[in-house]
């Protein structure tokens, strides 16, 4: 191989990779030594410039390291447009609030369909964490019509004024950080990363009385008693995000989609080593000291935690089901149906499946819908799984 050819094979992701790894050991000798795997995400993920999500890595899509209902097919903010029409309808002057709005996909698909059926609203904020998102989005939704360009707003904070509407997010929960934390002779120790013999390692510290009280509230709970090594993920600092989110919302519908289970569920005896996942080139692994900077690190979202805080505020859960039963009572599969050309109807068909097959994305992704003051009463046919958080 000549020095051109190696030039040419040459991945500069790569030395992005070194540079953030660089950073974050002397970032760990600045905290003696150790940080919590806490600190250790919000470091890698979004670390300003140097950060997943704060860097230019291609991220979401099919040339990216993870792909999300919304770049798989239109039929989901198809199916999300549909769904949030009658709320939108319930108000004079209805917005729409997208938290981690990725590629800009979901937005485009959603104003694309409400304006076909003609629903009206006012704005379409879209709080959006990564400077290179908010590019990749401004890029592709400058092709909506200039009329419902107008109405989208990126947010750089919380608005003031709250709206009447609906907030959604898919897929942004499982990318908050989270405290990881294994138990072992009865006590629980919280996992941190350290520097020694010129390596990164994963190391435990005892668990301060927060995190060891939390734990001990999770087991009792759900009647369980941590086995030794048992392994998993908590997010602790939940609640703050969820009151920032929430508070946005003057009267309307919150709709989460993540992938995620009930607590019974999420700290299940047979689940030893939690959910933590990487995403790096569309391959998962579970190493998250590799690839620094330039792979996706998530997991699962508790949604009783979500129905939790939201209970704390005054909201109600209005449902909690699985993607395939949300996107079917979102009449997903009559859009499919209405489609002439043959060639279309099956390439929609194969992307439907997707979405909506049991061993694909149709029940581990779930959809939970929060209402504050307002009723919503168009879920009567939803399969409502409630009763299990
Ligand atoms: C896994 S991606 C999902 C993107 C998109 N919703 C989709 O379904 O394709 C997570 C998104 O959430 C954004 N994000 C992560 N944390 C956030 C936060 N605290 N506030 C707002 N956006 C956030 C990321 O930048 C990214 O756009």
């Amino acid at each position: 191989m000549t020095t051109k050819d190696k030039k040419k094979d040459h991945d500069p992701s790569l030395d992005h990779s070194l540079l953030v790894r660089e950073q974050l050991i002397q970032h760990i000798n600045t905290r003696d030594g150790w940080i919590s795997f806490e600190e250790f995400i919000d470091f890698v993920m979004y670390k300003p410039g140097l950060g997943y999500y704060s860097a230019g890595a291609e991220k979401i899509g099919h040339s990216g390291d993870f792909t999300t209902a919304p770049e798989i097919s239109k039929l989901f903010g198809m199916a999300l447009a549909n769904q949030i029409t009658p709320i939108l309808d319930h108000y004079q002057n209805p917005s729409i609030i997208e938290i981690g709005a990725g590629t800009g996909k979901l937005a485009f698909d959603i104003m694309t369909q409400l304006n076909d059926y003609q629903v009206n609203f006012d704005r379409y904020y879209i709080l959006e964490l990564s400077a290179d998102l908010k590019q990749r989005q401004q890029s592709l939704l400058s092709h909506l019509p200039a009329k419902t360009l107008n109405k989208i707003v990126w947010l750089d904070s919380i608005p003031m004024d709250s709206i009447d509407g609906v907030i959604i997010a898919n897929e942004v929960i499982d990318a908050l950080p989270f405290t990881r934390f294994k138990t072992q002779n009865g006590q629980v120790y919280e996992l941190g990363i350290s520097f020694e013999d010129n390596q990164l390692i994963e190391q435990p510290r005892l668990a301060d009385e927060m995190l060891s009280n939390t734990v001990a509230s999770i087991a009792k709970e759900i009647g369980m008693r941590f086995h030794d090594g048992y392994t998993s993920e908590i997010r602790i600092n939940f609640g703050n995000w969820f009151r920032t989110i929430e508070s946005m919302l003057s009267s309307g519908s919150m709709f989460f989609v993540d992938y995620g289970y009930s607590r019974q569920e999420y700290y299940d005896e047979e689940r030893t080593n939690g959910s933590m996942i990487c995403h790096y080139k569309n391959v998962a692994h579970e190493n998250p000291l590799s690839n620094l900077g330039i792979q996706d690190i998530s997991a699962s979202v508790d949604f009783s935690l979500l129905a939790d805080v939201a209970f704390q505020q005054n909201i109600e859960v209005g449902f909690f089901t699985s993607q395939s039963d949300f996107l079917i009572n979102a009449e997903i599969l009559g859009v499919i149906e209405s489609v002439i050309d043959e060639g279309l109807k099956m390439r929609l068909t194969q992307e439907v499946k997707q979405l909506l097959l049991p061993n694909q994305m149709g029940e581990i992704f779930k959809c939970m819908l929060l209402n504050k003051n307002i009723n919503p009463d168009n879920f009567d046919g939803i399969k409502d799984l409630r009763h299990t958080l």
